[in-house]
């Protein structure tokens, strides 16, 4: 579980940096008369919120959630199972989810919905990956750190079973590590 495992690395820290930066001065103008509050989606996004939330120079609340798509092996049905729920009312905030990839789209059109019904004054979402060729769901992001082709990376809060989270880039795994 090292980086021997990975095929080839596909942003490097200082590409994630370049990122985090944009996205930071982004948000940080379009919220400047805004209420905003970052939702950080449980665990992939860590690493990208807190580098992203130190890039935003307004003021803003943070809170997390955790969910878990109820799959069947490698396929998502589309549900999404609340683990962690938020701690504050979102009443009168501008929401802002940070999620680290966004692939069939399923957990973030899930997660839009049920936030929405919250009365939160807006919802947009902020996503590191985007793999569009992978899309199900009917949901696009607002602001999106890199557009990547469909392959399974790991790195940089992004997981293969919990493990290479903490690496400090995003690669491709090695099909062997999973095959
Ligand atoms: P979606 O509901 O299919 O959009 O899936 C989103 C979730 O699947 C992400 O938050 C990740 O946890 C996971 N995921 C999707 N693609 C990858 C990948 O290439 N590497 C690691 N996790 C992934
Ligand atoms: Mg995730």
């Amino acid at each position: 579980m090292n980086e021997s495992d990975i095929k080839k690395v596909l942003l490097t820290k200082e590409q994630l940096d370049e990122i985090v930066k944009r996205l930071g001065e982004q948000i940080s103008n379009d919220y400047k008369d805004k209420k905003l509050m970052l939702v950080g989606v449980l665990k992939g996004s860590v690493l990208f919120m807190a580098d992203l939330m130190r890039s935003i120079t307004i003021d803003c609340k943070i809170d997390f959630m955790a969910v878990s798509s109820y799959a069947g092996g490698t396929k998502s049905t589309g549900a999404v199972k609340i683990i962690k729920d938020l701690d504050i009312d979102l009443s009168g905030y501008d929401l802002l989810i940070v999620e680290d990839i966004l692939d069939s789209g399923n957990t973030l059109s899930y997660l839009k919905k049920m936030l929405l019904a919250r009365n939160p004054s807006s919802i947009r979402i902020c996503t590191l990956l985007d793999k569009p060729s992978r899309r199900v769901a009917d949901v696009t992001a607002d602001y999106v750190g890199a557009v990547i082709p469909d392959e399974f990376v790991v790195g940089y809060g992004l997981d293969y079973d919990e493990y290479y989270r903490n690496l400090s880039f995003v690669g491709v795994l090695k099909e062997s590590v999973y095959e």
